[in-house]
């Protein structure tokens, strides 16, 4: 039973109040419920689930199938937390508004999902205006977007020459006006985003992108440290699963190995 929990309303307050807003991504109903009762604000089924759980090289192999079976497990997890799913890869900006707003209006009705987060600036800014139409609830993205890649040539800083600032604070004031209820600004120069941040009265939300938002999100598998590949410089690591687990692993093939497990009192008489 959901009770107290996040809304867009929440969140307007907050930027208010100065009071910070917490996310953190999952994809499964465990992870999900330690956030949620943590109380963190949001939970994000983002599309990293790709990198982070499924192995890919990028984000661009996620479906919207993928999206809504992981956000299913979430959403089954949360009481509190409001939960946001990523539109994938080729789910929009795909040249068929109404397309985009079927594919929003799916993860919402089969995951249960409280709104969607789009990647892009003005660009989008037709596709956001008729999901929010609908009721749907929309989050933006800026800065380093992961389903660009290809386009930026890498996993790379943005907004860093002078004219890329200035287009990043352009978009973040049309997503503004299109009705976003807050911003993801991804891996921008801090000053850039405390300047975003202090032109919008939406909030934001930073990962590597200084301690100016209102709010930080960040991968969960990241902070806590079971990212077996690349670990960006803006993460910090609240714990080091990897080695626990590791640990745990050998030394269960070892006891097994050994005889040592399992012993009587793992067994049934
Ligand atoms: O997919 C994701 O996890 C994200 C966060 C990095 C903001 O978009």
């Amino acid at each position: 039973m959901r009770r107290d929990f996040t809304t867009v309303t929440t969140l307007q307050e907050r930027k208010e109040s100065g009071d910070k807003i917490t996310m953190l991504t999952a994809y499964d109903y465990p992870t999900a419920k330690l956030i949620d009762q943590a109380g963190i604000d949001i939970i994000l089924v983002g599309d990293s689930l790709g990198m982070v759980v499924l192995g890919y090289e990028n984000t661009l192999a996620v479906t919207i199938e993928d999206m809504i079976h992981h956000s299913k497990a979430v959403t089954r997890a949360t009481e509190r937390a409001m939960v946001v799913t990523d539109l994938p890869f080729m789910a929009y900006k795909i040249g068929d508004v109404s397309q985009t707003v079927q594919n929003a209006g799916r993860i919402i009705k089969e995951s249960g999902a409280m709104a969607v987060k789009l990647e892009g600036g003005s660009e989008i800014s037709e596709e956001v205006r008729s999901i929010i139409k609908t009721g749907i609830p929309v989050m933006g993205h800026l800065g380093l977007t992961p389903q660009a890649v290809n386009r930026f040539g890498g996993f790379k800083v943005q907004g860093r020459e002078e004219a890329a600032a200035k287009k990043l604070i352009e978009d973040a004031l049309v997503l503004e006006q299109s009705g976003v209820f807050a911003i993801v600004l991804e891996c921008i120069p801090a000053e850039l985003a405390r300047e975003i941040t202090e032109q919008l009265s939406i909030p934001t939300i930073g990962i590597g992108a200084g301690r100016d938002c209102d709010g930080q999100v960040l991968v969960s598998q990241d902070m806590l440290g079971v990212s077996l590949d690349f670990t960006p410089k803006f993460v910090r690591k609240y714990a080091d699963l990897n080695q626990q687990m590791s640990i745990a692993f050998r030394n269960y093939k070892k006891e097994v190995e050994n005889g040592s497990f399992p012993n009587q009192e793992e067994s049934f008489n």
